[in-house]
């Protein structure tokens, strides 16, 4: 596991991946989010108010870093990789106001979601608001393909949400059924961030693509640990309430490892606690038991270190230089990261 950083610190580390890109990103992070202040706002006083209160209580921005890598590494000299990086992370914004209010969840970023301050109606309608800014942004960046990618991904998401509500509480969800539900929901986010960066600066197809594949592996790799620290993170490091998977009958990769592997009793203890969740509370720490036992949580890892492997063989392709070294340290952070 990584070192325990509490979230407030996490910015100011010097020695992991991401805070090496946002000091390499210093100047074009800040327009960003100046670009992003700009559109939060609204005559509607709870609009500024509930962005604020998500945008501003921090976030890793690592899709928007994402963005801003790719042009750098292909060499763009203009300015719309900002409002592309600003609408990505609207985007990755209103879709955390929409799955709190999915998963019920209580806490994001180290505080009270708004769904928990404002309640779930005015957490739904600030989602879309920034979803519509987030389209306006990407109209402003004057590139049709780029706003393809982006507008497929936002209703992958979408999708992505809806076949994970379709598998709840059910055990016999396969690895294969979770792998799509997470790459929709996750993984063509990260994938279509890295590729818009190329794609303003013109890069080739192929180029274009090999960006598209180190995103869509590393964002594979990001929700199978996420899914790991559901079960085996700190609620304080993560700035989310852990055991909200379990206590929902939510079947990710951990769980369905651990029903294939656990013998006959076991696996109807799983099947009770996913189909009937209610009293999860009280069964988190066996279920962490047998995920422990059957080695279930540090193989999705190894599982998320296969897709971070190849993220960075994606990234053969480019010359060795500063900018690919800081997107290869990326993949090891996602992989070890505790927040
Ligand atoms: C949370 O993403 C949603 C997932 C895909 C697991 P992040 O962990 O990137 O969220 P912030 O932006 O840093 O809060
Ligand atoms: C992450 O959802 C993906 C989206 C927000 C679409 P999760 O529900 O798995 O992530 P957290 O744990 O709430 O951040
Ligand atoms: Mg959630
Ligand atoms: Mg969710």
């Amino acid at each position: 596991m990584a070192e325990i950083i509490p979230l407030n610190d996490a910015a100011h580390q010097t020695d992991n991946a991401l805070n090496k890109l946002h000091q390499a990103f210093k100047a074009e992070l800040a327009a960003v989010e100046r670009e992003i202040d700009v559109h939060m706002k609204s005559a509607a006083e709870m609009i500024p108010q509930i962005s604020s209160h998500i945008v501003g209580a921090g976030g890793k921005r690592l899709r928007p870093l994402l963005t801003l890598s790719a042009a750098r590494l292909t060499g763009y000299g203009g300015k719309h990789h900002i409002t592309l990086a600003a609408a990505v992370e609207f985007m990755h914004t209103a879709t955390l106001l929409h799955d709190d209010v999915v998963d019920g969840s209580d806490m994001r970023r180290g505080q009270a979601t708004a769904r928990k301050l404002w309640g779930n109606p005015a957490s739904v309608l600030v989602g879309d608001f920034l979803l519509g800014q987030a389209f306006q942004m990407m109209v402003a960046a004057k590139n049709l393909p780029a706003l393809d990618i982006l507008s497929k991904a936002a209703a992958m998401i979408a999708e992505g949400e809806v076949m994970q509500l379709v598998a709840m509480n059910k055990t016999q969800t396969t690895e294969d059924r979770y792998l799509q539900i997470i790459e929709a929901k996750t993984a063509v986010l990260f994938a279509a961030a890295t590729e818009v960066g190329g794609m303003i600066s013109d890069a080739d197809t192929t180029t274009t693509q090999t960006l598209r594949a180190y995103g869509r592996n590393l964002g594979l790799a990001f929700q199978l640990v996420d899914d790991v620290l559901d079960y085996g993170g700190v609620s304080r490091v993560l700035g989310k309430n852990t055991g909200e998977d379990f206590a929902e009958g939510k079947v990710t990769l951990p769980v369905i490892l651990a029903v294939h592997r656990g013998a006959e009793v076991d696996r109807a203890f799983w099947h009770d606690a996913v189909t009937n969740p209610k009293d999860n509370a009280d069964k988190f720490d066996k279920a962490v038991d047998l995920l422990t036992k059957t080695h279930a949580l540090e193989d999705t890892r190894a599982r998320a270190a296969h897709y971070g492997e190849r993220a960075k063989d994606a990234l053969g392709l480019f010359e060795d230089n500063e900018m690919r070294a800081l997107l290869l340290g990326l993949v090891d952070f996602c992989i070890a990261r505790a927040y």
